[in-house]
């Protein structure tokens, strides 16, 4: 193929920025690499699309990959890191240690960016990007993405374990686990609309659906079909976060916890009588604020520490520390 001329470098830069406004925050960019790497975003999208139409799943696998990035110790490529015998990463601390997926995808990802530009795009950055892409091709709303950051050469197993608010906590705790990050509870109620799409493991809704009194009872009957009460057995049977539409990004989820019908603790307790109850009914009625309320808090999200400047690297390989 011949390679593209000026005037399609940069339609195809245009086709990283949808709305062409918000532009630059004091550190980060979404016009960073329109020089250096024109053709990132095109590039990026074709993969994340093959990718999600061979298993639909994982645009939800790739969109919680960021999340679970940016919550400890900023969004740095840290969690992307293997372990050696000389480095512990962050993937086998509990919040991932089989749970965490589609590494090789960013692997794929990574190596056709360095191919068209090499050395130049973070894996940091790449998480940012595909989990945009993923929402948007699972039915969700696009935005553009702020760009820029650097890769870390370190990451912190300790700070995974502690930093990564588990399914098991009560509203409280995760405000304030939140509140940490710099977030809002309209971050909280808003982000937690990723588990509109994607797969759970029976470990981590056994207790909810055999316990609790909070849960609609045919909704817990069919769920136990799938997740045997004692615990060791089927662990890691799946069900999907949002029953009804695990594969399409829309606001079901909210509907789904009016109903009771959340699969974790945790999602249940954002309706459960308390302070975030109000925001839940807005979701559930306006697709349309969901979707405008996601974008933002994707976009603050994605501004919790990022390294700049010559601070940390441009990994050739996102496994490992140049
Ligand atoms: C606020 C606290 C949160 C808790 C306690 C939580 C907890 C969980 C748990 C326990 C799972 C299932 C993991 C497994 O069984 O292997 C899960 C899956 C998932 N989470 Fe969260 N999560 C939270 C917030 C978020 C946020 C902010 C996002 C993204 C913006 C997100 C995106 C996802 C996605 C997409 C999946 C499905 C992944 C897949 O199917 O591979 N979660 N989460």
């Amino acid at each position: 193929m011949a390679s593209p001329s000026s005037f399609s470098k940069a339609i195809l830069t245009l086709a990283c920025v949808v709305l062409l406004v918000g532009g630059t925050s004091a550190q980060l960019s979404i016009y960073h690499y329109a020089e250096t790497c024109p053709l990132l975003c095109p590039t990026v999208k074709s993969i994340v699309q093959a990718e999600i139409a061979k298993e639909a799943r994982m645009g939800a696998s790739l969109l919680r990959l960021f999340f679970h990035d940016c919550f400890v110790n900023g969004c740095d490529g840290s969690n992307l890191l293997d372990d050696t015998p000389t480095f512990t990463g962050e993937k086998n601390a509990a919040p991932n240690k089989n749970s965490l997926r589609g590494f090789e995808v960013v692997d794929k990802i990574k190596s056709a960016v360095e191919k068209v530009c090499p050395g130049v795009v973070s894996c940091a950055d790449l998480l940012a990007i595909i989990s945009r892409d993923a929402v948007e091709i699972l039915g969700g709303p696009g935005w553009d993405v702020k760009l820029g950051r650097r890769d870390a050469r370190t990451a912190s197993q300790a700070a995974a374990n502690n930093s990564i608010p588990p399914p098991t906590n009560n509203l409280n705790a995760l405000i304030s686990s939140f509140q940490n990050h710099g977030l809002s509870q309209k971050d909280l109620v808003a982000l937690y609309g990723a588990h509109t799409v994607g797969q759970a493991r029976c470990t981590n809704f056994r207790a909810r659906i055999y316990n609790e009194s909070n849960i609609d009872g045919s909704f817990a009957r069919a769920m136990q079909s799938n997740c045997p009460s004692v615990s060791g057995v089927g662990d890691n049977n799946l069900d999907g976060l949002d029953f009804q539409s695990a594969t399409s990004f829309d606001n079901t989820y909210y509907v789904n916890l009016m109903r009771k019908r959340g699969l974790l603790h945790s999602d249940q307790q954002l309706f459960n009588g308390g302070s975030t109850d109000s925001l839940i009914r807005t979701y559930a009625q306006s697709q349309e604020t969901f979707f405008k309320d996601f974008v933002a808090s994707m976009i603050n999200m994605g501004d919790i520490k990022p390294l700049t400047g010559s601070n940390g690297e441009i990994r050739k390989n996102c496994r490992r520390i140049n």
